[in-house]
């Protein structure tokens, strides 16, 4: 379908985390698509200053009133917040199950229809290593289940591990896929960041988790390309 924003540009796209490696790239892609954006950030995180100029609202997550005042007037919300790595066991709990539940309800209650949340391969696995931190896969797959439950329009991305690459993009063929599917290989922040956004433009992503890597040796369909051949 064709390619446009998934409302007016005037209606701004909701980015939470967005002072986090994804985040910030979700939050220039979209700039750099025309959309209008709004940063949820907490009071003391620290945004790169190609955003400077971008409406950002600092704010206590733990806060419900603060979050649904934050979210007013906009469109859609990407959810790129996520536990950073910490001695606090509980991070995931609070940030990637709590936190999330409550970005989601704080979506229903200022009218925010769309919600896209990004989480991580083998979210819901109980056996991984990536579970000496506080259980976190255990922790996204309660965030994701409370974005699917929400009766929002939801949309679901499991990146692979995730990288800093910023070169040679082009060069990158996105191997993308329904749930539970893929459970290694890694992909650029930066082409997350756009596959995030395709996703808001697609409605076809709309219910559905869906998991994301890269491969460096064979350039590979776009995002709406992909999304068509999982049918
Ligand atoms: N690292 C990987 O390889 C990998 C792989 C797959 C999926 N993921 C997931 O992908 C997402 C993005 O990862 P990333 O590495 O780009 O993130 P990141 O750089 O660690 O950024 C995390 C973001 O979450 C925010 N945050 C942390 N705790 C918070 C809290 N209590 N309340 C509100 N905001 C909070 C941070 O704010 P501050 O700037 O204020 O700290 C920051 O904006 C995360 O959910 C991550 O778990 C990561």
């Amino acid at each position: 379908m064709a390619a446009s924003a998934p409302s007016s540009p005037a209606v701004p796209i909701a980015i939470s985390g967005a002072s986090g490696k994804t985040g910030y790239r979700i939050a220039e892609e979209a700039v750099a698509r025309g959309w209008a954006v709004r940063l949820l950030v907490r009071p003391g995180s620290e945004l790169p200053e190609s955003l400077s100029a971008q409406d950002i609202r600092r704010l206590d997550f733990g806060d419900p009133a603060a979050l649904e005042a934050a979210l007013e007037g906009c469109g859609s919300l990407v959810i790129a917040t996520g536990a950073r790595p910490s001695p606090d066991l509980l991070g995931p709990l609070k940030v990637d199950a709590f936190g999330v539940r409550r970005q989601v309800e704080a979506c229903r209650a200022a009218g925010v229809g769309r919600v896209l949340l990004v989480s991580s391969l083998c979210s819901g696995r109980l056996f991984h290593p990536l579970n000496l931190f506080g259980l976190i896969l255990i922790w996204k797959r309660i965030g994701e289940q409370a974005l699917e439950t929400s009766g929002l329009d939801w949309t679901v991305i499991r990146p692979g591990g995730l990288r800093e690459q910023e070169d040679r993009l082009e060069q990158e063929g996105l191997v993308l896929s329904g749930r539970d599917t893929q459970q290694d290989r890694s992909i650029p922040r930066r082409l997350v960041a756009r596959c995030c956004l395709d996703a808001l433009q697609h409605p076809a992503s709309i219910g559905r988790v869906l998991e994301i890597t890269s491969r460096s040796d064979a350039p590979g369909p776009g995002f709406a390309e992909a999304l068509a051949a999982l049918a």
